[in-house]
Parts: structure tokens; C-alpha cells; sequence
């Protein structure tokens, strides 16, 4: 049944309105059990969500919406392999990349041979570049789900990093960034991946076939060793000149590929046992998704109250606060997860929804953000909760840098809920801010894996609530086709048929 239409649904709608004057600073005097009970651990990763706008009967009726709406049938069907993804009639499998081997029957047991099949090679290859000390640099050319996921887990895990290799991503179809990245390297010391799971992507194809190109000019003759496609379109590939090919299945959305052949340049960063303690992690979070009870499953209580957030509270943001400089791109790499899965205005049926999506998502690690835009966060008119992701032990041995890191990051959080009285005036901090905090322990590849799959499960959850299909993208598309007419126009000066503004703006570029 859609969330609107249920009764759960109704309740909350009531139980919103009584909870107008609900405020942090009382809930936690009332109730001495607030912090254990609105806290807990899964895999790999400690979650405190006693500073959000939420208690035990809010939680309760949000577990009654999961139960309306069918959220662990419709969880459980996609850990089935059911094509999920009905406008594109495709199942949706991630999960499986990271399943042990041989660890299922029945109907998966085939795709996850398949899956094992795949990754031994490939990390096999990992293996192989990593010893091979003429190439000092390894370019990622991708974009989306084809760079943001490798970007973000080789920038995380820097400390694993192989050492004697750099390693660049280059995604935009703007030349400045391939011309950059060119300008330091050397065709023989270079391998290209080419990332893309069409391998048709405007961005990719152009700048590979510039690397191409370049590569050539210098000199460079030996294209198997120096590219390598990650593709489903083994066949463009080829036809493209790419023989070094490391595959994998439609049932992979693109953002949620970075388990796949996506994930190489992971693997030659971190090393194959780095890559398969990340799958390691990431399964770890799917079995608690799969199998932890919704009332203590932290993707289930996360996604949930995504939607209380979004639907009752109206808050129509959210904003990502990683304490950890090397979770710099991690804010961008969850900005495409929620909003591609969840930036949808119908519901599986195609019928407009009269409710709220995805939330904007946004953020920049801390302490900069501190410095920059906390200020509207502390005392805008918007409430925007924050989700803080802090790690506990530092890999540097730097004096006093990491305790200053963590003071900050727990004080920010006390600072939005306590606020300061000053008079109503320009010092006066309301509090009651809303927060969520995340904790890992250390930043291994293993808890990035359950973190970044915490992550996906919620997106998950909501937009399950919601009804409606996460895993297409749709609203790329018309972007994509007007740019190749635009192209045309550019090219030939042909302005008609044109909007008044588009119009002139051609004008504009082309004199
Ligand atoms: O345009 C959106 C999108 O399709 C994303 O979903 C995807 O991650 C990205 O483009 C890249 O696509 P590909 O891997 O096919 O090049």
C-alpha cells in the first residue's frame, strides 16, 4: 500500500502536530535511557541518534509504516534477485558482489559463481599492476557511479595505498581536467581505465578517446597494457580498440558499482585482500539489513527517519559532515546515491506523488564546514539535520591534532542541541538542532565497506517507503539528448526553433 494511504501513515501526521514543541534539552531530562536507547552498534559501525527529533513512539509508529508498506517483503525480494527495477526490468544484485562464495542455492547460486569468476582475475590483475613498478600512474576516466564510488574508497583509504603509484580521476568532459592530469604523465608509466557501464557515457568516450589519442602521439604502442575497460559493453569495448577487459551485469546499478570491476582501481590501491576485506565490511551490513530486527536494524531506523524527517517534520535536507579528511568526497559520492535513487516525483506506478522525496544532500568535511556554513546550521531560519561520521583512532601520530578533531566534532553536535540563551539577539543559539553521529572505529577498508553499505540500505528503506523505484535514473536523460542538439548548433550556428534565451546564449558562445 502506498505510505500515504496507510493508517501508520495517518498516525504520524498526528503525532507530528503534538510533537511541534518537542524539544532535545527536555527529552533528555525526562528520559535518563535516552542516549542507550537511541544509540546502537551494527557491523563496523557505532550510531548514535538520540540528538535527532525523534523518541521510542515516533520509532514506533515509523517501524508500523516499514510494516504497512511491505518494507522487509520488498528487501527480501531484492536480496532474491526479483527485477525490482521494473522500468527496466532489471534485477537489483549488488549485494551478491559481495557475497562470500558458494555461500548460496537455488537461483544465485549460478550469478554468484559468476560474480567470483570475475573478481578472481580481476583482483589477480590488481595484483599484477601493483608489482609492476614501470606504472607509476593509474588514471580512472568515468563518471557518476563510474568515478564517485573508486574516487571517494581510494581517497578514504590513502593510508592502504600502494606505494610508487598515483592514482588520478578524471570525469568531467571538460578538457581542463584531462589536460591536466595529461600534462604530468608519460604513456609508458600510465594505465588507463577506462570506467563505464554502457560504455556509451558523452563524458567517458570523449575523454578516452583523447587519452587514446594522446597516448598514441607519445609514442605509446601497447594499448592492451596501458587501458583497461570496466564495462558491461564488452563488445563496445573491443570495438573501441580496448581488449584488457574486466567485466560485469546489468543487475549492477551504476551507483552502486563500486563493488564490481568499478572497483579496480580500488583493488590496485588497497591490494586484492584490502579489496575483499571492503566486500568483507559491506556484507557484514547487508546480513544485519537482512536479518537484525527493523526495530534495532540501523538502516532501517536511518531510512526511516529519513522519511519522518522529510514527510512529517519538513526537512528538506540533509548535510554530511565527515571528521575525517580522507571522507573528503564522501558527501559527493552520497549526494548521487540518494538523489539519483530517490530524486523521483512518482511512484512506481507512474502516478504523481503528493508527498516529498529525496532530501537535498550536502556537505564538506569537518572542521572546514565549521568555518564556512555551520553558522546557518546554528542559527539560519532552516533546520537542517547533520549527520557526523567521525573516526576514532587516527593513523598519524601527530601531537594533539586528532583529539582537537574529535572535540570538535562531539562539540558541534552539543552545540546544535544545547544552544546558548542570549536574549533573542544576534548571540542567541536556539539549540534543538538535529543530528545524527556516526562512529567508526578506525578507517579500514572493512568498515568503509559496512559504511558505505549502511548507506545504501537506507536510501534503500526510504525509498521503499515512498514507492518508488530507486534504481533508474530517468531524469538524466533529457539533459543528455538536449546537449546533443545543442553540439549541433554550436557547431553549425543553427539557432531555430530555439527559446529566445537558449537562443541568445548560443549566439553568445559562438561569437
Ligand atoms: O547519467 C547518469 C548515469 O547513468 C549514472 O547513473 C551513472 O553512474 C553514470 O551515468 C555513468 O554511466 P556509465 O557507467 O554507463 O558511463
Amino acid at each position: 500500500m502506498r505510505c500515504d494511504k496507510t493508517a501508520a501513515w495517518h498516525q504520524l501526521q498526528l503525532h507530528a502536530e503534538g510533537f511541534a514543541g518537542f524539544d532535545l534539552r527536555t527529552a533528555f531530562a525526562a528520559d535518563a535511557q535516552r542516549a542507550a536507547s537511541l544509540s546502537q552498534s551494527a557491523p563496523h559501525v557505532f550510531a548514535d541518534l538520540s540528538k535527532n527529533h525523534t523518541d521510542a513512539a515516533t520509532e514506533a509508529l515509523l517501524i508500523e509504516l516499514a510494516r504497512q508498506t511491505g518494507l522487509a517483503a520488498h528487501r527480501d525480494a531484492m536480496f532474491r534477485g526479483e527485477a525490482i527495477n521494473h522500468t527496466e526490468d532489471r534485477a537489483v544484485m549488488h549485494c551478491l558482489l559481495r557475497q562470500p562464495e558458494g555461500s548460496l542455492q537455488g537461483d544465485l547460486a549460478k550469478p554468484l559463481a559468476l560474480v567470483h569468476a570475475t573478481l578472481q582475475p580481476m583482483l589477480a590483475y590488481a595484483e599484477q599492476v601493483r608489482v609492476d613498478a614501470q606504472i607509476t600512474d593509474v588514471v580512472n576516466m568515468g563518471i557518476g557511479g563510474s568515478d564517485l564510488g573508486p574516487q571517494m574508497a581510494v581517497l578514504a583509504l590513502q593510508d592502504f595505498v600502494v606505494e610508487g603509484k598515483r592514482f588520478h580521476f578524471v570525469s568531467n568532459v571538460d578538457g581542463h581536467e584531462l589536460a591536466g592530469v595529461l600534462k604530468g604523465l608519460k604513456a609508458e608509466n600510465t594505465l588507463f581505465l577506462i570506467a563505464s557501464k554502457t560504455f556509451t557515457t558523452l563524458e567517458t568516450m570523449t575523454n578516452a578517446r583523447s587519452a587514446l589519442a594522446w597516448f598514441k602521439a607519445q609514442g605509446g604502442a601497447d594499448v592492451s597494457r596501458h587501458f583497461a575497460a570496466l564495462t558491461t559493453n564488452v563488445s563496445a569495448a573491443a570495438a573501441f580498440g580496448i581488449t584488457t577487459t574486466f567485466g560485469f551485469w546489468d543487475w549492477v546499478g551504476g551507483r552502486y558499482s563500486m563493488w564490481s570491476a568499478i572497483g579496480l582501481p580500488v583493488a590496485i590501491a588497497v591490494g586484492a585482500q584490502g579489496f575483499k576485506d571492503l566486500l568483507a565490511g559491506a556484507h557484514a551490513m547487508d546480513q544485519h539489513f537482512q536479518h537484525a530486527p527493523l526495530e534495532s536494524n540501523l538502516p532501517v531506523r536511518l531510512g526511516l527517519l529519513d522519511v519522518w524527517y522529510r514527510n512529517f517534520l519538513n526537512y528538506t535536507s540533509r548535510s554530511i559532515a565527515p571528521y575525517h579528511s580522507a571522507l573528503r568526497r564522501v558527501p559527493a559520492y552520497l549526494q548521487q546515491l540518494e538523489m539519483e535513487s530517490n530524486g523521483k516525483r512518482v511512484d512506481r506506478n507512474g502516478q504523481a506523488l503528493p508527498y516529498g522525496t529525496s532530501p537535498v544532500l550536502w556537505g564538506e568535511p569537518g572542521t572546514n564546514g565549521q568555518h564556512a556554513y555551520f553558522q546557518m546550521l546554528h542559527q539560519g531560519t532552516d533546520i537542517v539535520p547533520l549527520e557526523f561520521i567521525a573516526v576514532k583512532k587516527p593513523t598519524h601520530s601527530l601531537k594533539d591534532h586528532h583529539e582537537l578533531l574529535l572535540a570538535n566534532v562531539i562539540a558541534q553536535a552539543q552545540a546544535l542541541m544545547l544552544g546558548k540563551s542570549d536574549a533573542g539577539g544576534h548571540k542567541h543559539f536556539t539549540g534543538n538542532r538535529p543530528s545524527t553521529f556516526l562512529l567508526l572505529e578506525e578507517l579500514t577498508p572493512a568498515r568503509l565497506g559496512a559504511l558505505i553499505a549502511l548507506q545504501e540500505h537506507r536510501v534503500f528503506v526510504s525509498g521503499s517507503v515512498w514507492g518508488i523505484n530507486s534504481f533508474d535514473q530517468w531524469g538524466v536523460e533529457l539533459g543528455k539528448v538536449l546537449a546533443k542538439d545543442i553540439h549541433a548548433r554550436i557547431v553549425s550556428g543553427d539557432a531555430s526553433g530555439l527559446d529566445a534565451s537558449t537562443a541568445a546564449l548560443l549566439d553568445r558562445v559562438r561569437s
